[in-house]
């Protein structure tokens, strides 16, 4: 085969067979084919996009890259999560012990933050000594002895998606649906998952912000995980506004343990609820949909959750007293208060501004390599549908570095949109692809 034909194939719009997109992977993760040829084909495929069959080979293909794990010979369903990510999103923290405490096994390898979306790794590493690079070994033993864990992307995952999101990223090939899919599945089905749910974010804080780009990439995703054998669902959820009341990485651990104590905010225990019984009925009866809801409210009232969040933190090395003390997290040195400048009921708290802001803090990073403050962030007072005086506070800046601030306020203060009449919260969930 020779690559600059199947370059020109999928630049002139034809679709590529199966041996043809393995041959392209094997090539590029061996280093037999050089970064300028699959940078070209990249680029061609954002132009010209893939068809399903395509997508599916070219996802099997960078799943083959590396190693699939075998959870096998565990007792019960190995489940997972994952996200397209937004701003205060940290669902993650608590579904894991959580889906676990009712019974699953849970072997999450999760990402770090980019632009203004949070990351899980980033979140986990602010609990003192938590350690997110376990070897594979290490890794099974947690999900064995705990019932799940939570872990970085490995050398032996998905090696080809390693080499191409690094090459995406630099040529401007990043928002390609079939790219994005193959790259996101190949990494969650080397799991050796029996099922996937997916939160698939719409709204200013997402990245994809219609819902019907939204609802393409669900259906993509979710044709993907089913076609490769892995039973698949994807909700799509709001990120209009960010969810919960913290944004920020210490700040959004504190917020996951409350909710794991079932004091969190209603709309981050809403969504956990609403994933995690999805992930114990995958193949749902409303029957089987509610007996999951109940073990779900049961995994929480008992304590269970929690407990199962501590042992997995225990045996990553971490310090599970965080669970009682939030003071051993990182703490920011300043805090201010932004007042609102009006009276009136609270219609839009932009994501993307908040998590923008957050970024300008320093809890998020530009670049892939770009070190994180884990101290700072945002907690939100107010949210959509909220009653707001004059002068009565919107948000509260956790922050160390002084010369940030300016900036972050006014970002703030716009992304707040206060109106005379009364709003509704809107629908935390806005559809489900299965
Ligand atoms: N997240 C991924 O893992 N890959 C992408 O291509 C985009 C988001």
């Amino acid at each position: 085969m020779n690559v600059a034909e199947l370059i020109l194939k999928k630049r002139d719009g034809f679709a590529l067979v199966g041996s043809e997109i393995a041959f392209l992977i094997s090539g590029y993760t061996a280093g037999r084919i050089p970064d300028y040829q699959m940078a070209a084909f990249c680029m061609a495929v954002f132009h010209r996009g893939m068809n399903a069959e395509e997508t599916l080979f070219l996802t099997r293909a960078m799943l083959e890259s590396g190693s699939v794990l075998d959870f096998s010979s565990l007792p019960g369903l190995k489940l997972d999560k994952h996200s397209t990510g937004g701003v205060g999103d940290k669902t993650s923290l608590v579904i894991a012990p959580l889906v676990a405490a009712a019974g699953a096994y849970v072997p999450m390898i999760s990402g770090r933050g980019l632009g203004f979306t949070g990351g899980t790794l980033d979140k986990l590493e602010t609990i003192p000594g938590f350690e997110v690079q376990l070897p594979l070994s290490r890794f099974r033993a947690v999900v064995e002895q705990v019932g799940c864990a939570m872990i970085g992307q490995t050398d032996e995952i998905a090696p080809a998606d390693r080499k191409l999101y690094a090459l995406r990223d630099v040529t401007a090939t990043v928002e390609s649906i079939p790219l994005i899919c193959a790259s996101i599945m190949s990494k969650k089905l080397a799991e050796g998952l029996d099922g996937l749910v997916l939160d698939v974010k719409t709204g200013a804080g997402a990245f994809m912000p219609s819902l019907q780009q939204a609802s393409d990439l669900a259906q993509s995703l979710v044709d993907i995980g089913n076609g490769l054998g892995t039973q698949t669902v994807a909700l799509i959820t709001d990120m209009n506004q960010p969810l919960g009341r913290a944004v920020g990485n210490a700040l959004e651990v504190q917020e996951a343990i409350q909710t794991l104590k079932g004091s969190g905010p209603q709309d981050v225990a809403l969504l956990c609820e609403k994933l995690s019984a999805r992930m114990l009925s995958l193949d749902v009866t409303a029957t089987e949909f509610n007996r999951a809801r109940t073990s779900i409210a049961e995994a929480i009232g008992s304590g269970r959750a929690l407990e199962k969040f501590a042992q997995m933190v225990e045996a990553q090395g971490g310090d599970p007293r965080v669970i009682d003390n939030p003071a051993l997290l990182p703490r920011a040195a300043l805090q201010e208060v932004i007042e609102s400048k009006s009276e009136g009921f609270v219609l839009g708290v932009n994501a993307r501004a908040v998590g923008r802001a957050s970024m300008a803090l320093g809890a998020g990073r530009e670049r892939v390599d770009a070190s994180i403050d884990p101290s700072v962030g945002i907690l939100l007072n107010k949210k959509i549908g909220d009653h707001v005086e004059k002068g009565e506070p919107l948000c509260t800046v956790f922050y160390n570095q002084a010369a940030r601030l300016e900036s972050v306020r006014s970002q703030l203060l716009e992304a707040f949109v206060i109106n005379a009449n009364r709003v509704e919260p809107p629908p935390l969930i806005k559809g489900v692809v299965e």
